[in-house]
């Protein structure tokens, strides 16, 4: 995915874009670049960190009311100055930035060519805005009817903004599954375009998220949503409920740290409301219309990608343990391609932080074709995904700026378990009384994760010992076991570390055989119904050598006698462990990749959401 900020108005539109394309920098880190009409139309742009642009526009007069700026995250060409936007179109009268995947790019390029017209970049944006202009050029019409003809025989995904020299005041802007959001200024006399809110909410909170199929026009800064059908729609303005200080760092070096630290707060947060174990209370009124269908399926399908489906997975656990209805958990990347069987009392949860996941979008739009009623499990409010579902349940953990996920899973875990339990409550397979004791024990994690997060600077030493390792093993059972693959995700994205997540009794299968004295091996070894197994485990590392660092519940001796390092988390239940184990695990990718020098909140090849196949 990429970032795209504009601005329209009577301020200076380079420190608008420049700041928004900072704010918006975790979609995609590979070049960045911005056009501004000032007189004329000029691009700047290059490979690199918005930081590179920044300093490569010192000496540059930057002045003028209206610009564009993106932040790519490579897709089509190699991040390099050529492929950065925005992109010219062949006669340089038309500049585009461009989120998203134009699938049939290249009939249209050969097209082109055909024509004359000849590229300099190797991407699809490129092809676009020039499309654009062969179209007003063959019909004589003005940039948004262009615009319209255009997007109406493209295939793929965007968000876009384009303009043109002729009309120095005028965006033209339009999305298909990639988000865009128009952030309304007071006197509605200045526009903001971006692909999320945080370039938008210091200067306004009235905004439109545009929909699929929608063209923006603002023209001497009158705003004009049309479908691409041409019809008019009427803007419909939300009110943002974002504040500007959970989308800066707030005294902590890097993102990841701060939501790390976050969690009692966005824990609570997604509970808040939402339960009472006093009085017996579970209300989660986005579900509400359609829970029914959850508590008389046959079958519940979750879908997610990364950390989601990794939440999705201890789901199955909570739902099967709780509810007693049979669950699969699938990568909603493998699911989109195959031809699933949906039958008519299933029901699928769809999990994504950002609620714009490609991959999981598409899933949704095939579940629905097959008639499934859809949950969505979201971070983001307004988001595609949150849209696109019959009912769900925000996690309102506030933004999640770092790459890396963590604040995200463990309000994902906080639905789940809440809807599991509903779920199980209305079927009768919890008495009440087990029932009151998981609610009641819901109600102190934010607290003890508190007491997790006190482990910080034990959790640091043990990163200083293995932050050189080339692998890392990380085991659990059960509940556990997704955390392992969490803890192991966390370490090889923002580390680079080689590391593998197995149910722990899955290691005789075949990973034992890559242990020796250099393998550091993560256990989840909380005291839960595998405790006595996962020892066995353990004993099977140490006797060939492993290094043991155990993640282990409060006051326990046994494990502490035979590994190279525990870490003491409190006690809970099982189904709430793995909000709890993961706390550690999140530090410990942390410090490892502090120490090896890795850029945490921007780590190399990825993006925040993968808004692309
Ligand atoms: O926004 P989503 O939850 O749909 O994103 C899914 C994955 O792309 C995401 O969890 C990714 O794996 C993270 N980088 C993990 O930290």
């Amino acid at each position: 995915m990429c970032g795209i900020v504009a601005y329209t108005g009577m301020r200076e539109a380079y420190p608008i874009i420049i700041k928004g394309l900072e704010r918006l920098e975790y979609r995609g880190y590979d070049s960045a670049g911005i056009a501004l009409q000032n007189g004329d139309l000029h691009v700047y742009k290059k490979k690199g960190k918005v930081a590179d642009l920044k300093e490569s526009l010192k000496n540059v007069n930057l002045e003028g009311n209206v610009g564009i700026g993106h932040t790519r995250w490579a897709t089509h060409g190699e991040p390099n100055d050529r492929n950065a936007h925005p992109h010219y179109s062949a006669n340089q009268n038309l500049v585009i930035i461009h989120n998203g995947i134009i699938e049939n790019y290249s009939a249209i390029k050969q097209d082109l060519e055909s024509k004359g017209y000849a590229f300099t970049s190797d991407t699809d944006s490129e092809v676009l805005v020039t499309f654009i202009e062969d179209i007003q050029k063959n019909t004589q019409t003005p940039l948004e009817e262009a615009v319209r003809l255009a997007l109406q025989r493209v295939v793929g995904a965007y968000a876009i903004v384009v303009m043109s020299r002729d009309t120095p005041h005028m965006l033209v802007a339009a999305r298909k599954g990639s988000p865009l959001v128009i952030g309304v200024g007071k006197n509605k006399d200045e526009y903001f375009l971006a692909s999320d809110a945080t370039p938008i909410v210091e200067y306004t909170n009235e905004v439109i998220y545009l929909d699929d199929l929608e063209i923006a026009i603002i023209k001497n800064n009158q705003l004009v949503i049309q479908h691409l059908d041409s019809t008019i729609k009427t803007p419909y303005i939300q009110t943002l409920t974002l504040a500007l200080e959970a989308i800066e760092k707030g005294g902590f070096e890097h993102f990841m740290l701060k939501e790390i630290y976050e969690q009692p707060k966005s824990v609570a947060d997604a509970l808040r409301g939402r339960i009472s174990s006093l009085e017996g209370r579970l209300h989660l009124g986005g579900m509400l219309e359609y829970i029914n269908r959850l508590v008389t399926a046959d079958r519940i399908m979750i879908l997610g990608c990364g950390t989601s489906w990794h939440a999705g997975l201890v789901g199955e656990y909570l739902f099967e343990e709780l509810a007693r209805v049979p669950v699969e958990v699938e990568y909603a990347s493998e699911f989109r391609y195959r031809n699933p069987i949906i039958r008519e009392n299933d029901v699928v949860i769809c999990i994504s932080q950002s609620g714009e996941t490609a991959d999981t979008l598409a899933a949704i739009e095939l579940a629905k074709q097959k008639g499934a009623v859809i949950f969505g499990i979201c971070n983001v409010v307004g988001s595609s995904i949150a849209r696109a579902t019959h009912a769900g349940a925000y996690i309102h953990a506030g933004p999640e700026i770092g790459v890396a996920s963590t604040k995200a899973f463990t309000g994902q875990l906080a639905i789940l378990t809440m809807t599991a339990l509903l779920v199980a409550y209305r079927k009768g397979t919890i008495n009440e009384s087990d029932y009151r004791r998981i609610l009641a024990e819901l109600e102190t994690i934010p607290q003890k994760i508190e007491q997790c997060l006190k482990l910080n600077a034990e959790t640091e030493k043990i990163a200083s010992v293995f932050k050189n390792a080339h692998n890392f093993l990380y085991l659990g059972r059960g509940y556990n076991f997704p955390v392992a693959l969490e803890g192991a995700l966390k370490l090889k994205e923002i580390s680079y570390i080689h590391a593998e997540g197995y149910p722990a009794a899955e290691m005789k299968h075949g990973p034992i055989a890559l242990i020796d004295e250099e393998m550091p091996v993560v256990f989840i070894a909380t005291k839960d119904s595998s405790y006595e197994k996962i020892i066995s485990n353990i004993q099977e590392v140490k006797a060939r050598k492993g290094r043991v660092i155990a993640i282990v519940t409060e006051g326990d001796t046994e494990i502490k006698k035979m590994a190279d390092f525990t870490i003491e988390i409190p006690h809970t239940i099982e189904p709430l462990s793995p909000m709890l184990a993961v706390i550690p695990l999140q530090l410990l990718s942390y410090h490892i990749a502090i120490m090896r020098g890795c850029d945490v909140d921007r780590p190399r090849n990825l993006a925040k959401s993968v808004t692309v196949e």
